[in-house]
């Protein structure tokens, strides 16, 4: 379980996140949703540790101010919202780091694996500042499942926390790639993904947390949480959503309009 509990961000001056208090249970996709701007990648820099940040964070139970981090590396990966590497390592290289890090450091059988889990076997001698956006994205789950493979380890879930994971992929690769994140869910783990496709979320995730000027506007499953009022205020547009019987709401840009048009 990700327990998050009255977190508070400050960067700078201005106050980012205010009071977010949200649980995840493993087995659970949650989609971290709203604007640009709106406090997601800092929502999971906090958890990661990578902004000071007030409130309390656990992780199965853990405070993680007081983990340390090999115990964290072995239960979260994290793929961030920019992948850009400077160093010319090989993909192969990277997927090692990965599993290297994680509680199944000695398998590694995994790294072709999870190459392959993400369409990209027989790459791994391709330095990766050679590969398409899509393509780096894609290295990069690969490292974080390399990470995680196991999604029950020895120290209970583990956990992927994804920041935009879909944002350079082709409409077949999101498609694999939230079928994975279910998977792993599915398989005892958790996972938390910032996204902006709100139809993909609808589709793949159990609950959406929705930021608006950081604070936590909504919590709950896709019907819940995807309504006209809040996503037209968040997103300054007029939003006309649509539903399917089998996978809820859904929109596109075309049913929605600017204001003042
Ligand atoms: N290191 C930082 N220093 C100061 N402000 C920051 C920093 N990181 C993010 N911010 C600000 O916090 C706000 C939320 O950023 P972010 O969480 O990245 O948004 P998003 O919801 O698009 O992921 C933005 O206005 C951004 O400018
Ligand atoms: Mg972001």
């Amino acid at each position: 379980m990700l327990q998050i509990e009255n977190l508070s961000v400050r960067l700078g001056r201005r106050p980012i996140l205010q009071d977010v208090s949200l649980t995840t249970r493993a087995g659970e996709v949650l989609a971290v949703c709203g604007a640009n701007g709106a406090g997601k990648s800092t929502l999971l820099k906090a958890v990661l540790q990578e902004h000071p940040a007030q409130g309390t964070i656990r992780l199965n139970g853990r405070d993680l101010a007081s983990c340390r981090p090999h115990t964290l590396a072995a239960l979260r990966a994290v793929v961030p919202q920019d992948t850009e590497i400077a160093f010319g390592f090989t993909l192969g290289e990277i997927v090692a780091m990965g599993r290297q890090a994680g509680s199944a450091a000695h398998e590694t059988e995994i790294d072709a694996l999870a190459l392959a889990a993400v369409g990209l076997q027989g790459r791994e001698g391709e330095d990766v500042r050679t590969l398409s956006g899509g393509e780096r994205q894609r290295g990069h789950l690969a490292r974080a499942l390399a990470q995680v493979w196991h999604p029950v380890g020895p120290e209970g879930p583990c956990w992927l926390m994804l920041d935009e994971p879909v944002s350079s992929l082709d409409l077949g690769q999101q498609l694999k790639v939230m079928q994975l994140a279910r998977g792993f869910a599915d398989a005892g783990g958790g996972v938390i993904a910032v996204m902006h496709d709100l139809n993909l979320s609808a589709m793949f995730a159990d609950r959406l947390a929705f930021l608006v000027d950081g604070h936590l506007a909504a919590l709950g499953p896709p019907d819940s949480v995807l309504q006209e009022p809040l996503l037209s205020r968040a997103y300054d547009c007029h939003v006309a959503l649509n539903r399917l019987p089998a996978t809820g709401p859904w929109l596109l840009p075309q049913t929605c309009t600017l204001r003042g048009d």
